[in-house]
C-alpha cells in the first residue's frame, strides 16, 4: 500500500514559504499515529523543513527524493520516482510531501488521508485543489473523485 497524507488550508494550500503555515497538535498526532513504524517518502525540501529533533522522523524508515547526490543522515536518498518505489519495496508506505512529491507520486497511491485545517493560507482566494467524490469524515477524507496534488503558497499570510 502506498498512501499519501497531507493537511490543507481552507483554500487548499499545504505550505507557505517552505514551512507549514499552522501548528495543529491533533493533526500531528494523527500523522504520527498513521505513519508510525512505516515507510515515509518525502521531498528534499520537506526533509529540510523538519525540525532537527524530528529528522529523520523517528520510528519510521525515511526515504528522501533528491536529484542531487546528497547524503542525509538517517535517510535513504533516491534520485527519482522509480527508485523511490523500488526502495519502498511493497511495504506499507506514506507519501508525506511536499507539493512536488505529491504531484510525482499521486498516480502511484491508492489511498489519501487529507485533513482540512480551518485557516486561510493564500493571499487571495484560490480554487480547491481536490474535489472529493467520497464522504468527508471527521475532517479526514479518503479516496474518491479525482485526486490532484495540493499546492504551496508564497507571500504573507492574511
Ligand atoms: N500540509 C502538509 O501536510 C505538508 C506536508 C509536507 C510538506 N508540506 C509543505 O510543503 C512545502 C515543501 O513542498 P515543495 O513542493 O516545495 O518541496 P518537496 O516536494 O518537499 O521537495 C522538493 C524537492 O524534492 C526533490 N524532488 C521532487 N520531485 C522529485 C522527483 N520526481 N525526482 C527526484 N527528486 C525530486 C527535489 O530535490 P532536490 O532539489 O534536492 O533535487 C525537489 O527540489 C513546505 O512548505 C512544507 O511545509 C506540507
Amino acid at each position: 500500500m502506498l498512501a499519501a497524507i497531507w493537511a490543507q488550508s481552507t483554500d487548499g494550500f499545504i505550505g507557505r514559504d517552505g514551512v507549514l503555515p499552522w501548528s495543529v497538535p491533533e493533526d500531528m498526532a494523527h500523522f504520527r499515529r498513521l505513519t508510525d513504524d512505516q515507510v515515509v517518502v518525502m521531498g528534499r525540501a520537506t526533509w529540510e523543513s523538519l525540525p532537527d529533533r524530528f529528522r529523520p522522523l523517528p520510528g519510521r524508515d525515511n526515504i528522501v527524493l533528491s536529484r542531487h547526490a546528497v547524503v542525509l543522515a538517517g535517510a535513504s536518498v533516491v534520485p527519482d520516482v522509480a527508485a523511490a518505489l523500488h526502495a519502498v519495496a511493497g511495504r506499507p508506505a506514506w507519501v508525506i510531501g511536499g507539493a512536488q512529491v505529491y504531484a510525482a507520486l499521486l498516480p502511484h497511491t491508492d489511498r489519501l488521508e487529507v485533513t482540512d485545517v480551518d485557516v486561510v493560507s493564500a493571499p487571495e482566494p484560490r480554487p480547491r485543489t481536490w474535489e472529493p467524490g467520497g464522504s468527508p469524515s471527521a475532517g479526514t477524507r479518503t479516496t474518491g473523485g479525482t485526486p490532484r496534488a495540493p499546492a504551496c503558497a508564497t507571500g504573507s499570510a492574511r
